[in-house]
């Protein structure tokens, strides 16, 4: 991973950061020594990720805040007095079939934590922040469609509007506003997507999908997706704000 850096150490708090690509984040912004914060749900992987870091010498520490809950971030964000950076990773995939024949309860709750989650963390951030920056870790199928995955994708382009939006609002105070493309990487949702094994047509069409983005080579290597993330948090994007980086980028 890129770990060259010799900027300020900023308080982080990375969404979702103990696990998957929230964790490759996680790493390779406690290897730069900026100061972490890490949530999620599962309490048993925030412990060990907060060891693991801690272990090479991070300064972290992890909570468990269900982004579900539109009072949980905020409170925590609160509760730390802030943080320079706010990186919005944690997200849902959401279900997978025509969107007519999902469950309408789990797709509108992909919305609650990727919309709803996002967005409230990002003013609870803004309200406690003299400068900073908020990092929203979006997707290309919130650029393009996403068929038979829509709560996922239309989320997801909900956050890239509200990016835009809030970078606006934000224009007269130093606090940049970023969406983040980290690309289709072998682990997390899409790496789980290529390896599962389903009955169901509409998970195996996903699934097949995946897997000849990754036999392509369209996958982006985790450290370059991860690199990417740091130098955004470090500020070399900021004069984008509003706008969306992805691995062309990189
Ligand atoms: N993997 C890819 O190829 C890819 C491509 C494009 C974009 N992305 C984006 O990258 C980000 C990370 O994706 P991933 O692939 O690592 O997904 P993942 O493996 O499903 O991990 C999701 C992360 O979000 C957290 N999370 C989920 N629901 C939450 C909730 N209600 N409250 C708090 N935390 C919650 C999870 O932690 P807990 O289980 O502890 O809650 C986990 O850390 C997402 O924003 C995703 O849209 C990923």
């Amino acid at each position: 991973m890129s770990t060259s850096f010799s900027g300020k150490a900023l308080r982080v708090l990375v969404t979702g950061g103990a696990k998957e690509l929230g964790r490759a984040f996680s790493e390779v912004l406690g290897a730069q020594g900026h100061r972490l914060v890490i949530t999620g749900r599962d309490e048993e992987a925030l412990g060990a990720a907060e060891g693991e870091l801690r272990a090479k010498g991070v300064d972290v520490e992890a909570h468990v805040a269900d982004l579900g809950d539109p009072g949980a971030t905020p409170k925590l964000i609160e509760s730390l007095g802030g943080v320079d950076v706010l990186v919005n990773n944690g997200a849902l995939g959401g279900p997978v079939g025509p969107t007519w024949q999902v469950d309408e309860n789990e797709w509108w709750r992909t919305f609650e934590v990727n919309l709803r989650g996002t967005a409230f963390a990002a003013n609870a951030a803004i309200r406690t922040m003299t400068s900073g920056r908020i990092i929203n870790v979006v997707s290309n199928a919130g650029v393009h469609r996403w068929p038979y995955v829509t709560a996922y994708s239309v989320s997801k382009a909900a956050v890239i509007k509200l990016t835009e939006n809030l970078a606006v609002e934000l224009k007269r105070r130093p606090i940049a506003v970023l969406s983040y493309d980290p690309g289709m990487v072998g682990i997390g949702l899409m790496g789980r997507g290529c390896e599962h094994e389903s009955d169901d047509p509409d998970q195996q069409r996903i699934s097949r999908w995946a897997r000849s983005q990754r036999d392509s080579g369209r996958f982006t290597p985790v450290e370059q997706s991860a690199g990417l993330l740091a130098r955004i948090v470090s500020g070399e994007f900021d004069h984008r704000s509003g706008g969306l980086v992805t691995q062309n980028d990189a």
